[in-house]
């Protein structure tokens, strides 16, 4: 055992950078470090950072300067940046403020052992440099604050398609699939330790491509085999881009009642001029076809989205035409944020952000208030019916009530029974807000 041994992690942004964190807790571990829960018994804290909007990035900074607190009782603490700031921002945290002792990219995870120790060097240790082809395909991650029912697997890494606002391309490099038969492999090992669930991640899951001696598979084909590891695990995935959403896709989720039915499709913005300057490649004429298929194919499925009010040039034409494609969809749930302009991107280098903070406030109240009606309508069609729900735990709420969800993905609520976490339970529902349902369990 090392001496200065105890690491605290802290994650910020998408659940890739949560599983990128049990990546590196796994590599560390295996190098004799501890992973422990308190930061102020740790010797070594790292944050894993998201630069996705600018808000992200100044809770980090918060942050930094708190542990850069801690040092001053604990000379020897090591403060260590890992994640998508590293890149844009070390120049500026570690030579001008002077806030970190190590900085790591996200392709860099492997080096972490060797990083550390060049600090005891007293020499701030970085390595940002991204890759063509690492995906940590052979790493078995150390679950962090699990559940021990629901797991995540990272399928890809990196980002091509250059959304004109974002800056995950700059900060994750290039699009890179993993190997099929490691993903399957650590399905396998999950359901082994009893877990019930997994979310396939990658930027854009739908153009997964993995081609060996055998043939290439894709994300369709992909799914199938995972589904077929043992029908009681349950698969999510996320994202799928809408310009590569396929009816292969849709017919292989209809065919397994394992395969979750619950589609995540960002649309970004309801009006063909601002898809446009946001490069993102579809129109809402095909986008509305694609949530067609989606009706037409899996009708019993959830549809989830992401929009961005505000963008550069948007009117309150091109608002009230995200406002009206939301009503047509009748989203299930939708993550809704304010645009924020980033370095580096297309938009900030071509266009102007040019609608004021208010509006932008504004628009996206109205947006939020549109999708909470939205919500609550389609949670009520779920009143009266009987779902198998997916035991997860202990409701936070309340000791006498567990909480899991429906192959929609929607979160039930339920008096206790005899049964456990990880089983499967039908519930009848019985009442709903916009975010949660409400139900009894009933006899099989
Ligand atoms: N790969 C996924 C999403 C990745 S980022 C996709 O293509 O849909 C998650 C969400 O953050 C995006 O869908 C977008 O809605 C939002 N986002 C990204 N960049 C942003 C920015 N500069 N300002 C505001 N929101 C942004
Ligand atoms: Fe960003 Fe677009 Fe890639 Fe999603 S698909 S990560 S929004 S560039
Ligand atoms: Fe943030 Fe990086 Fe994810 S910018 S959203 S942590 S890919």
């Amino acid at each position: 055992m090392k001496k200065n041994n105890k690491i605290f992690i802290e994650t910020y942004g998408c659940q890739m950078n949560f599983s990128d964190s049990e990546i590196v807790a796994s590599i560390l571990t295996n190098d004799g470090y501890e992973l422990i829960p308190n930061v102020l018994e740790a010797d070594i804290i790292f944050i894993n950072t998201c630069s996705i909007r600018e808000n992200a990035e100044d809770r980090v900074r918060k942050r930094l300067y708190y542990f850069k607190s801690l040092k001053k009782k604990n000379p020897k603490l090591v403060i260590g940046l890992l994640g998508c700031m590293a890149d844009r921002t070390r120049l500026a945290l570690v030579e001008e403020e002077q806030l970190l002792d190590l900085v790591a990219g996200p392709d860099s995870y492997r080096h972490l052992p060797d990083l550390i120790r060049q600090i005891s060097k007293e020499i701030p240790a970085i390595d940002t440099i991204l890759s063509t082809d690492e995906t940590y395909a052979d790493i078995s991650p150390v679950r962090i604050d699990s559940n021990g029912i629901s797991a995540f697997i990272s399928i890809m890494r990196g980002c091509e398609n250059y959304c004109s606002y974002c800056v995950v391309p700059f900060t994750r490099g290039k699009e890179r699939s993993r190997d099929a038969a490691s993903i399957i492999e650590e399905t396998k090992d999950l359901f082994e330790k009893g877990y019930r669930e997994v979310t396939l991640l990658g930027q854009n899951v739908n153009s997964y491509r993995w081609t060996n001696e055998e043939g290439t598979i894709n994300f369709a084909q992909l799914l199938e085999l995972i589904a077929e590891v043992n029908s009681r695990i349950r698969i999510r995935f996320a994202t799928s881009h809408p310009k590569d959403i396929s009816d292969e896709l849709l017919y292989t989720i209809a065919r397994h009642d394992n395969l979750c039915k619950a589609i995540h499709l960002p649309v970004q913005s309801g009006s063909d001029h601002i898809l446009g300057l946001m490069n993102r490649k579809y129109t809402r004429k095909q986008y509305m076809e694609r949530i067609e298929a989606i009706r037409r194919i899996l009708p019993n499925c959830a549809i989830s989205t992401d929009i961005i009010s505000g963008f550069c040039e948007e009117t309150e034409a091109d608002h009230q035409d995200t406002l009206s494609l939301m009503e047509w969809v009748g989203y299930d749930a939708a993550y809704m944020f304010k645009y924020s302009e980033r370095p580096q991107t297309l938009a900030a280098e071509t266009l102007k952000d040019n609608v004021p903070t208010g509006i932008k406030d504004q628009r996206l109240q109205e947006i939020i208030q549109l999708q909470q009606k939205l919500s609550l309508e389609r949670n009520k069609l779920e009143i009266g019916k009987t779902v198998q729900v997916l035991i997860e735990g202990r409701s936070k709420r309340s000791e006498d009530h567990y909480f899991g969800r429906t192959i929609q993905n929607k979160v039930v609520v339920f008096s206790k029974t005899i049964a456990q976490p990880g089983d499967l339970i039908k519930v009848k529902i019985l009442s709903v807000t916009s975010a949660t349902m409400i139900g009894e369990t009933v006899e099989s």
